[in-house]
C-alpha cells in the first residue's frame, strides 16, 4: 500500500476516532510498577503478545519486505510498535488508528534509525569518532534526539557499538572503529545524548544499543556472515562497548543477525538472558534485528517459525522486529508449554515500562506537536553543531611542504566526482536528511568562502564509479591554469552501511587514473576523501601532496571542508580505524598480539622465518590514532608518579606537549599500556586514555592521566577478570605508534 492510499484510509479512520475522541479519559498516572502491574492485570494473553510485535510502516525500507499490511494488523490489535514512520502527522494518524482499536488504549512505540542525525545530519559516526571528542558525540545525539522527538519518533536504533577490524564490512561507517576503549567511551556518550536526563523530556528518545553482539567480526568482512571467537576475545574486545551503554542507562538493546560460535544472537540465551539481563542487570527491553527470529531457520538453528519463536523468547528477546513470529506462534508455544506466561509477562512489562517512561500513557500524542516539529528541525544551533562536528572529524593524513592550508589569493581548480555533491555527502543511514539540495556541497562551501570567483573553478572530470571520460579534458584544462588542484573523491554513500561489504577498498572507478593525469600537470594536488570505510591509498599516499580524510561530513560538510582547506579550521581528527596498505592485510589493527616470531622490519637480522608477508610490509598505511595538524607537536618529560603500583594504588602519568609550529591546534594525546607478560598473551599495546586539548603555537601543556590496577584487568587463563602483577610499559604520543615510553611494575 502506498502512502497516499494509506493516508486516505487513515483519514476516514481518523474521523471515526475523532468522533470518539471526546470519550478519551485522562489516564491517572500512578508510579510505574503499580501502573504497569495494574494494566497487565487487565490484559489478555493476546494483548500482551501484541506488545511484543513490531511491524514496519512504509516510510523507509530497511530490510527485506515484510509483506505485512501494518495498518490492518494495528486495527486487529496485533501491534505494539512501528518502525520507519516519521513526522508528527503520519505517526499521529497511525497512533489514532491504534488507540481506536486498542481496548486498553495502549499507545504504539515508534522506532526509527536515527544514527548520525534525524534531519540535521552529522558526520557518519566513524567520522564523528575521529574527532576523539566525547562532547561532539553526545551533542550529535542530543540534536538527533531533539529533531526526532519533535517529529513523532520515540526510539532510535542507535548507538551502533560494533567493534570492527575489517574495512571490507560496510557497516564500519556506523560504528566507532576498532578500539574497545574509544568505542566504549563513545557509546556511553551517545546514549547520554539520546536519552538525556529524563525520557519524559520532549527532546529525548529511547536509545537502542546494537547489534548485540560481535556483528563487526563477520568472517571475511561479509555482512551477516559467521562469527566465531573465544569467549575471552568476545568479553575483552567486543562486549565492553555494550556494557558501557548499560552503565549509561540505555533503554533498549537489539540482537544481531550473526551467530557466535554456532548460536545466532537472536536465540542466544547465554548472551541475552545470562550476560545482558543477568550479569549486567539490564532492565530495558531487547528487540531483534529485522526478521532476525525468522532467520534462525536458514541459520539451521530453528526447524520452523514456531521453534524460532520459542528460541527467541526463551533466550530473553522481548520484541520481534517485522518477523511476525511472536504474533503467530507465541500463544501456541504457551499452550504447548514451550514458553511460559512469565516469559511473556516479563517481555510485555519491559516494553510497557519503556512506554511509561516516555510519558505515552499520559499523552500518546505528546511527541506529535506540528508547531514544535516546525520550530525544531534545522535549528541554527543544530546546524552550527553539525558544522563543528564535521570540522573536528577531519583527519589530515598527509601535507607535504605545507601545501595546506590554501591561501585565498591562490588559483585553485576543484575537481572530482564529489566536488559539487549534495547527495552522498550526508552518508548512509541519514534518516530524513535532505539529499536534494539542502546539504552544503564543497562547491557551495568554497563559493561562500572565496569571493573572487576568478580564483576557483569546479569540474568533476570523472564519476565515482562510471568510467566515462567525457569530462576529463575540461577538468585537466582548468587544472592546468591553477596554482593548486583539489580533488574531491571517494565512494557512493551506499557503498558503506548495511549490506555493503566489498572485497576491493580502493578508490572506485577511474578516480585514481584521473589523479595520475592531474599529477602530470606538475601542480600540487590535494586529495579530499569522502568515504565510509578505510580505503587502500598506497598510490595516493605516494603521489598526492596532501590528503584530507573528510568521511561523509553531513549537512554542513561543504562548509567544513572549505574552512579546513583554507585554515579557518585546523584539522585535529585522529583515525579511529587502521588504514591498511592492502586489503590482503585485513583484519589489521593496532592492538594485535606479538606472536613468537614478531617481524622487526628491515632491520630484523632474521628476514625469513618471521611473521610477515613476502610482498608487503606488516605495518598499515596509516595507523590507528594517526592524524596530522597544520602545526606540529613535540612530546617530552614523560613522568610516572611511581614505578611500583600497589593493588589499591593509583599511578599518575604526565607528559609535556609543545606546539612547535605556526598554528594554534588541538592534539589528541594518547596513552597506551602494554602488559609485558600474562597468564595468556597480551596485545602489544592498548589504549587506556586520551585527552584532546588546544595548545596554542609556542605553548607547552602538561597533560596528566591516572591509571589504577582496574585499568589493567583482562580475562586470565582461568577466565577471571583480573590484573596480574608484573611489568608494564607505558607509551604516550599522538598515535598508536607512540614511542615515548616508560615502565612500571604492578606489585602483589
Ligand atoms: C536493519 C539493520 C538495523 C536497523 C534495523 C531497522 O536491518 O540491521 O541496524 O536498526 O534493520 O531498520
Amino acid at each position: 500500500m502506498n502512502k497516499r492510499t494509506l493516508l486516505l484510509l487513515l483519514a476516514c479512520t481518523t474521523v471515526t476516532v475523532y468522533a470518539q475522541k471526546g470519550k478519551k479519559s485522562k489516564v491517572v498516572i500512578k508510579p510505574r510498577t503499580e501502573f504497569v502491574t495494574e494494566l497487565m492485570g487487565k490484559m489478555t494473553v493476546d494483548e500482551k503478545i501484541a506488545q511484543l510485535v513490531q511491524f514496519t510502516a512504509d516510510g523507509t525500507v530497511t530490510g527485506p519486505k515484510s509483506g505485512s499490511n501494518f495498518i490492518n494488523e494495528i486495527k486487529k490489535g496485533n501491534v505494539g510498535s512501528i518502525l520507519n514512520a516519521t513526522n508528527v502527522q503520519y505517526t499521529r494518524q497511525i497512533q489514532e488508528v491504534n488507540l481506536a482499536n486498542s481496548r486498553l488504549k495502549i499507545p504504539l512505540l515508534f522506532g526509527y534509525d536515527v544514527i548520525h542525525g534525524y534531519r540535521t545530519i552529522f558526520p557518519i559516526t566513524l567520522g564523528e569518532t575521529a574527532s576523539w571528542d566525547l562532547n561532539i558525540a553526545r551533542i550529535a545525539s542530543e540534536v538527533a534526539a531533539a529533531e526526532a522527538a519533535a517529529s513523532g519518533v520515540h526510539w532510535t536504533f542507535a548507538p551502533m557499538v560494533d567493534i570492527s577490524r575489517d574495512p571490507r564490512w560496510g557497516r564500519v561507517s556506523e560504528g566507532a572503529g576498532e578500539d574497545t576503549y574509544l568505542g566504549s567511551k563513545m557509546a556511553f556518550a551517545r546514549v547520554k545524548g539520546f536519552q538525556g536526563n529524563s525520557l519524559k523530556d520532549l527532546n529525548t528518545i529511547l536509545a537502542c544499543t546494537k547489534h548485540f553482539a560481535a556483528y563487526g567480526a563477520a568472517e571475511a568482512g561479509r555482512d551477516y556472515n559467521t562469527v566465531d571467537m573465544s569467549e575471552r576475545l568476545l568479553r575483552e574486545t567486543y562486549l565492553p562497548p555494550f556494557k558501557a551503554t548499560v552503565d549509561a542507562g540505555v533503554a533498549t538493546f537489539m540482537t544481531s543477525f550473526n551467530e557466535i560460535a554456532g548460536v545466532p544472537s537472536t536465540g542466544n540465551k547465554w548472551l541475552v538472558n545470562n550476560i545482558l539481563k543477568g550479569e549486567w542487570g539490564f532492565k530495558g527491553f531487547v528487540v531483534t534485528d529485522y526478521t532476525g527470529i525468522n532467520e534462525m531457520i536458514p541459520h539451521g538453528y530453528a526447524k520452523d517459525e514456531q521453534h524460532a519463536g520459542e528460541l527467541a523468547l526463551t533466550a530473553g528477546v522481548d520484541m520481534d522486529m517485522v518477523g511476525a513470529v511472536f504474533l503467530k506462534y507465541t500463544k501456541k508455544n504457551l499452550e504447548e508449554g514451550k514458553v511460559t506466561q512469565a516469559e511473556i509477562d516479563d517481555a510485555c512489562r519491559r516494553i510497557l515500562e519503556a512506554k511509561y517512561d516516555l510519558g505515552l500513557f499520559e499523552d500518546p500524542y505528546r511527541y506529535n506537536d506540528a508547531k514544535r516539529e516546525k520550530e525544531t528541525i534545522y535549528k541554527k544551533e543544530f546546524l552550527d553543531a553539525a558544522l563543528n562536528a564535521a570540522n573536528k572529524s577531519m583527519v589530515l593524513l598527509k601535507n607535504s611542504n605545507n601545501v595546506l592550508p590554501l591561501k585565498k589569493e591562490q588559483k585553485v581548480a576543484f575537481v572530482g566526482p564529489l566536488v559539487s555533491d549534495e547527495y552522498n555527502i550526508i552518508g548512509s543511514w541519514a534518516a530524513t536528511g535532505d539529499r536534494n539540495g539542502y546539504a552544503v556541497s564543497v562547491q557551495e562551501g568554497i563559493n561562500k568562502f572565496i569571493t573572487d570567483k576568478s580564483k576557483v573553478s569546479f569540474n568533476k572530470g570523472v564519476e565515482i564509479k562510471d568510467t566515462k571520460r567525457d569530462n576529463i579534458q575540461a577538468a585537466l584544462k582548468a587544472a592546468a591554469n591553477a596554482d593548486v588542484i583539489v580533488a574531491v573523491m571517494g565512494e557512493f554513500e551506499n557503498q558503506t552501511g548495511e549490506a555493503a561489504s566489498q572485497v576491493d577498498i580502493n578508490l572506485p572507478g577511474i578516480q585514481k587514473e584521473f589523479l595520475a593525469e592531474l599529477k602530470k600537470l606538475g601542480k600540487p594536488v590535494v586529495l579530499v576523501l569522502m568515504n565510509g570505510r578505510p580505503l587502500t591509498l598506497g598510490w595516493e599516499s605516494e603521489n598526492m601532496d596532501a590528503i584530507l580524510e573528510a568521511w561523509f561530513p553531513g549537512t554542513m560538510g561543504g562548509d567544513a571542508i572549505a574552512q579546513t582547506l583554507y585554515g579557518v579550521n585546523n584539522p585535529s581528527g585522529k583515525l579511529p580505524m587502521t588504514f591498511p596498505r592492502s586489503v590482503g592485510q585485513v583484519p589489521i589493527y593496532y592492538n594485535h598480539k606479538n606472536t613468537g616470531r614478531p617481524y622487526l622490519g628491515a632491520s630484523d637480522p632474521e628476514q625469513k622465518y618471521k611473521s610477515r608477508y613476502t610482498d608487503s610490509d606488516n605495518s598499515p598505511l596509516y595507523e590507528f590514532g594517526y592524524g596530522l595538524s597544520y602545526t606540529t607537536f613535540s612530546y617530552g618529560n614523560l613522568k610516572l608518579s611511581t614505578q611500583k603500583l600497589s593493588p589499591n594504588g593509583k599511578l599518575k602519568v604526565s607528559v609535556d606537549v609543545k606546539n612547535t609550529g605556526n598554528f594554534d591546534g588541538e592534539e589528541v594525546v594518547q596513552l597506551y599500556v602494554k602488559d609485558v607478560v600474562g597468564s595468556v598473551t597480551r596485545p602489544v599495546r592498548e589504549l587506556k586514555g586520551f585527552n584532546k586539548t588546544l595548545i596554542k603555537k609556542g605553548e607547552t601543556k602538561t597533560i596528566e592521566f591516572e591509571l589504577s590496577p582496574d585499568d589493567l584487568r583482562f580475562y586470565n587463563i582461568d577466565m577471571k577478570f583480573v590484573a596480574e602483577p608484573g611489568d608494564f610499559e607505558v607509551f604516550v604520543g599522538g598515535s598508536s605508534n607512540a614511542d615515548l615510553k616508560s615502565t612500571f611494575e604492578l606489585v602483589k
